[in-house]
């Protein structure tokens, strides 16, 4: 398994991006503005007529969103990116900058529930039809392609952890004329890099990996300067779900220990789901590290997966006496957490159903931080030994 640092370009998130500018600070500042206001008339009538490209209202630029925008684009091999208040605005905005009522979009199953939730209510309401494929059957993506507008990618998919070869399915995409996207907050662009792959346009929920902290709900899209151009059109200052210039900030901090983080996620996360694979009481580890390869593309594994129990073990008690492992959602931060399976079966929103997310009654989600290996594993086999009821 490759460390991902090849060909992910490191010096750039390093180096200062504003060389020469705001006094050659490492760290560039927070633009905490609604509006800048134009020198005089010719000004204001050059940018109305967009004769210059330059801030005029936060909605629509500003320049520590835009430090942060520059910032991942270049990290996913893209030529252009645009920030959204959460993954969420990210993945409505840029779903409905390319469908319309009559159309089709293939998802693979198992996406990020509240995506599915998306698809279901707003999209269904909009006659916007939505097939569910199993993203690792590359001959049944094939058959519903014909005709559909979407082809929509989640790899590794939430909760089971489905790993696809990402390049082969964009690559079916391209053949029927269809746009392809991926949420890519899981393995972030340190482990892979769609774009590079084929994939038209990459999303991330930024409040994972690319800020780190857990302190930052935030969403990028990032692609081609035609298919951000569309975005840019009318989602983004229509639906109004921009970056603030403050979680810009706190992002770009994040981004420079990307790779240290991806890095220690993965060492702890690979450990710790080996070690649980060889207890009875565990039925079934889903993490992707554990197949003999992971798929073309996907360079290294990040800290969140999902294991079965087996009967036998009370997973109210194993949750309740772990104490590094907090109950809680999201992931991607520095902390470890858990979520079982049995308390999400119990959400009311709707559309929900085991079957949509392929959520077990017996399985826990662990995102594994970086609290250190050793330490987490003694957390986990002494609340195992409270929860053990044999
Ligand atoms: C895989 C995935 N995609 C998207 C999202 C949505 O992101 P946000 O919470 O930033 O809106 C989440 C959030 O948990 C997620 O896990």
């Amino acid at each position: 398994m490759s460390n991902g640092a090849d060909p992910f370009d490191l010096a750039s998130i390093i180096t200062a991006h504003d060389e020469g500018n705001f006094a050659d600070a490492v760290v560039p500042p927070i633009f905490q503005t609604s509006l800048f206001t134009f020198s005089d008339y010719d000004e204001m009538i050059a940018a109305y007529r967009g004769e210059k490209v330059r801030p005029t209202y936060t909605r629509g630029l500003n320049p520590t969103v835009r430090a942060f925008e520059e910032m991942l684009a270049k990290l996913e091999g893209a030529e252009d990116a645009l920030g959204f208040a959460s993954g969420m605005a990210a993945i409505s905005s840029a779903v409905l900058s390319f469908v319309e009522p009559g159309d089709r979009i293939v998802a693979v199953r198992h996406v990020y529930p509240d995506a599915f939730r998306l698809f279901g209510t707003i999209l269904k309401r909009m006659k916007i039809e939505v097939t569910y494929v199993d993203g690792r059957d590359e001959e049944a993506v094939a058959r519903a392609l014909p005709g559909a507008k979407l082809l929509y990618l989640e790899s590794p998919t939430s909760w089971v952890m489905e790993a696809h070869d990402v390049g082969a399915l964009a690559a079916l995409a391209k053949r029927h004329g269809v746009v392809s996207m991926i949420d890519n907050s899981w393995a972030s662009p340190f482990f892979q890099r769609p774009l590079t792959l084929g994939v038209d346009l990459v999303i991330h929920s930024a409040s994972k990996y690319l800020g780190g902290h857990s302190d930052v709900v935030a969403g990028i899209v990032a692609g081609s300067k035609a298919t951000i151009a569309r975005v840019k059109a009318e989602a983004y200052p229509y639906l109004g779900g921009k970056l603030s210039p403050f979680d810009a900030w706190l992002l770009i901090r994040g981004l420079r220990t990307l790779p240290l983080r991806m890095r220690a996620h993965q060492a702890s996360a690979l450990e710790i789901a080996r070690r649980l694979q060889k207890l009875d009481v565990v039925e079934t580890v889903c993490h992707p590290g554990l197949a003999n390869r992971l798929p073309a593309g996907l360079n290294g594994t990040s800290g969140l997966f999902s294991f079965i129990f087996r009967e036998g073990v009370d997973i109210r008690t194993f949750a309740d006496h772990l104490k590094l492992f907090k109950l809680g959602v999201s992931w991607g931060g520095h902390e470890s957490l858990i979520v079982p399976g049995e308390v999400v079966l119990q959400q009311k929103a709707q559309p929900n159903s085991a079957h949509a997310f392929g959520i077990h009654a017996r399985s826990v989600r662990l995102h594994v931080g970086l609290e250190g290996t050793e330490a987490l594993w003694r957390d986990i086999e002494e609340a195992l030994a409270a929860a053990s009821l044999s």
